[in-house]
Order: structure tokens, then C-alpha cells, then sequence
């Protein structure tokens, strides 16, 4: 009798880890925090000043001796193209790198059109109103004359295998860049993107509608294009942003390195916590960066990922699955986050962001 219940026992935890896809033993089975490799990447981003996510990945992108910053391109998401450049272009007069070129990209999504509730939501893609003054005034800096698409295409295809694309905005750039050029996805080598929620994984909702995740739900065309194109993907989705816990000793920590990003990030952050102690700040693009860097701060899963582009209730929702399922036989089979260690995360993030500023070109 003893021995059938242990039976019964041993057989219910074997079929609870296989239905959940066995996420452990898929895990990078270290915590070997340390890489030596140094990234050559074009860094893809819907940027917005005052300084947000995306500024906070530029920044650690910037200063680390790992990263090398070859061009960043912008996209409307956060806010429209052009304020995007704007802000870009005087983010980096303020950190001293006016060094990394900037170029312009997509103003609109693929296909996506304005509606009322994208008015009425998060995010000003759609807008054609002129750029407000960012902090400081306007940049003096200017972007390149070639475009975003055409950077990306000419590097990538010139150095194949090399260059590493991290996109902490909506995907219209590197879709459009994938379809220019019919060798770009098979010479990239990997692109980490900062996208998507997985409702098969804990914490899987959405933020822009109940399932979609803003950067995918913006463009969802152009993200089932990338993640269906069969280059290297690492998926940060929201179910790792949201084990983030952005709090208040936190944010003191981060500010209490004098930098000119720790000055500018007093003043947006610090009412925030003035007005609620308790309020927590998720990281999204944060950990897309971060986690180049320091792959074994987070778990993966290997999962085929494809997005929904029928225009109902689920438009830009990701659904991630171990095996293909019907509507979705041009899935990819990628990496997707869905844990960090968060104690040791913070730290780097704390040590990367308080690094001197250097221009690298020095
Ligand atoms: C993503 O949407 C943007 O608002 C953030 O910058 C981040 O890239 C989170 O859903
Ligand atoms: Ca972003």
C-alpha cells in the first residue's frame, strides 16, 4: 500500500513538471555571473526623456566595457519618431557621447493604424504633433542622413555574424530591415528583444490591452516578422520584468552616485517615491540589456513564440508553446525569460549605471 501511494506520489510530480515545460532542467544551470565577451550591437529603442526604461538601457549599454555601441537607431512607440531622435540626440550631449551616431527609423507601424483607444492609452506613436523641447533644449547634435533600416542592413550584412542587435521598442525597424535585404536575418547574429508576454508562463498578462504587451502590440506584424525569421531570439517578455522590484531603497541606492543620469532620474523618480514610498518601478528594458551581459542572471526557457495579427481581441498578443500548434507552423523555436535573480541583478545594474562616462573614443 506504502509503495502505491509513493508511486502516486512520484507520478503527480512527474506530470507537474512536464506541464511546466520542464522549466528548470531547460535553466542555464549556473549563476557564473561573469562573460568576458565584448558585444558589438545596434541598439533599437523608442526613447523618451525624461529618462525612462529605455534611457536607463542606453546608458548601461553606453558605459560598459562589454558593449560596444556601434549605432542606435529610433522607432516610434513611447512617443513619435521624432521625439525619439530628439530626446536620443540630447540624451547623449548630456552623457558625453555624442560620439554614437543616431539614426532615424519608422515612424509608423507596419500596419497598425491610429485608433481611439491608442489615444487613449500608453504610448504616442501615433503622433504627428513637433517634438517638445527636451531637457535642456534642443540638441545641437544632428542624426545621420542614412536611414535606420540601411544601418542596420549595411552593418549587419558587412560583418556577418557579428553584430548582435538588442530592441527595446516596437520591432518596425528590423522587420523592415529583415525584408529589405534577403541575407540580414541569416547574418545577424542574435537580437535580444524586450517584447511580448507569455501566458502560458507566470505573470503572463499584458500591459497595453489584457494579453498584449505595448512594444509587440504597437507593431505586432513587425514582431511575429522577427520572431519568425529565424534569427537567434532572446525573448524578455513581461513575465521577467515583473519579477523587477524597483522600490524606493533601491532607487535611493542607484542615485546616490552623482552622474548626470542619477541627477535627471532624481528629478523624475524621486516624487514618485515622495508621493508613495511603497510604489515599485518594473524594469523592462533594463533587463533586455542586462541580461547580455549577464546571461546567468536569468532563467530561459526555450519556447516556439508567435504573435496574433488578427485584428480582434488579441491583436500584438505573443502565445508561447513547446510544440507548434495550428495557425502558428511558422513559429521559431527561441529564448524567453521568465526569472531573474533579482539581488544580484540590481547590483549590476547599480555598478553599470554608476560607472564613469567615458568616451569610448578616447
Ligand atoms: C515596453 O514598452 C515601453 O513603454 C517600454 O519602454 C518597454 O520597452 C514595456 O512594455
Ligand atoms: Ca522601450
Amino acid at each position: 500500500m506504502k509503495k502505491i501511494l509513493m508511486l502516486a506520489i512520484a507520478s503527480v510530480f512527474l506530470s507537474l513538471s512536464i506541464l511546466s515545460f520542464n522549466l528548470e532542467s531547460r535553466t542555464t544551470p549556473t549563476m557564473n555571473i561573469v562573460s568576458d565577451k565584448v558585444y558589438d550591437i545596434i541598439l533599437d529603442t523608442d526613447f523618451s526623456m525624461p529618462p525612462q526604461d529605455d534611457a536607463l538601457a542606453t546608458i548601461v549599454a553606453l558605459n560598459s566595457p562589454k558593449i560596444n555601441v556601434l549605432g542606435i537607431t529610433t522607432v516610434a512607440g513611447n512617443n513619435s519618431l521624432e521625439q525619439a531622435t530628439v530626446d536620443v540626440l540630447r540624451f547623449l550631449e548630456i552623457v558625453k557621447r555624442e560620439d554614437v551616431p543616431v539614426f532615424v527609423g519608422s515612424n509608423m507601424p507596419l500596419v497598425h493604424e491610429v485608433s481611439d483607444f491608442a489615444k487613449s492609452t500608453w504610448g504616442k506613436w501615433w503622433s504627428d504633433d513637433p517634438p517638445t523641447m527636451p531637457i535642456g533644449g534642443f540638441p545641437k547634435k544632428k542624426p545621420e542622413k542614412q536611414s535606420a533600416v540601411d544601418f542596420m542592413v549595411n552593418t549587419v550584412i558587412n560583418r556577418p555574424q557579428e553584430i548582435t542587435i538588442v530592441a527595446i521598442g516596437p520591432l518596425t525597424n528590423v522587420a523592415k530591415a529583415i525584408r529589405q535585404h534577403p541575407n540580414f536575418a541569416k547574418s545577424v547574429k542574435e537580437i535580444i528583444v524586450m517584447g511580448g508576454a507569455i501566458a502560458t508562463l507566470p505573470d503572463g498578462a499584458g500591459n497595453a490591452t489584457p494579453n498584449a504587451e505595448f512594444n509587440f502590440w504597437v507593431d505586432p506584424e513587425a514582431a511575429r516578422v522577427v520572431l519568425r525569421s529565424g534569427i537567434p531570439v532572446t525573448l524578455s517578455p513581461l513575465n521577467v520584468s515583473r519579477k523587477t522590484k524597483g522600490s524606493e531603497t533601491w532607487y535611493e541606492k542607484v542615485v546616490s552616485v552623482d552622474t548626470p543620469v542619477t541627477s535627471l532620474l532624481k528629478q523624475t523618480m524621486g516624487p514618485e517615491f515622495e508621493k508613495d514610498p511603497e510604489f515599485i518601478d518594473l524594469m523592462y528594458d533594463q533587463v533586455a540589456i542586462i541580461s547580455l551581459i549577464y546571461p546567468d542572471l536569468v532563467k530561459t526557457v526555450d519556447l516556439y513564440v508567435d504573435v496574433d495579427i488578427n485584428h480582434g481581441i488579441n491583436y500584438g498578443t505573443s502565445v508561447g508553446w513547446d510544440k507548434v500548434w495550428p495557425g502558428a507552423e511558422g513559429a521559431k523555436k527561441i529564448k524567453v525569460q521568465y526569472d531573474l535573480d533579482w539581488e544580484n541583478f540590481i547590483k549590476l545594474f547599480i555598478k553599470e549605471v554608476s560607472r564613469p562616462h567615458i568616451t569610448k573614443n578616447d
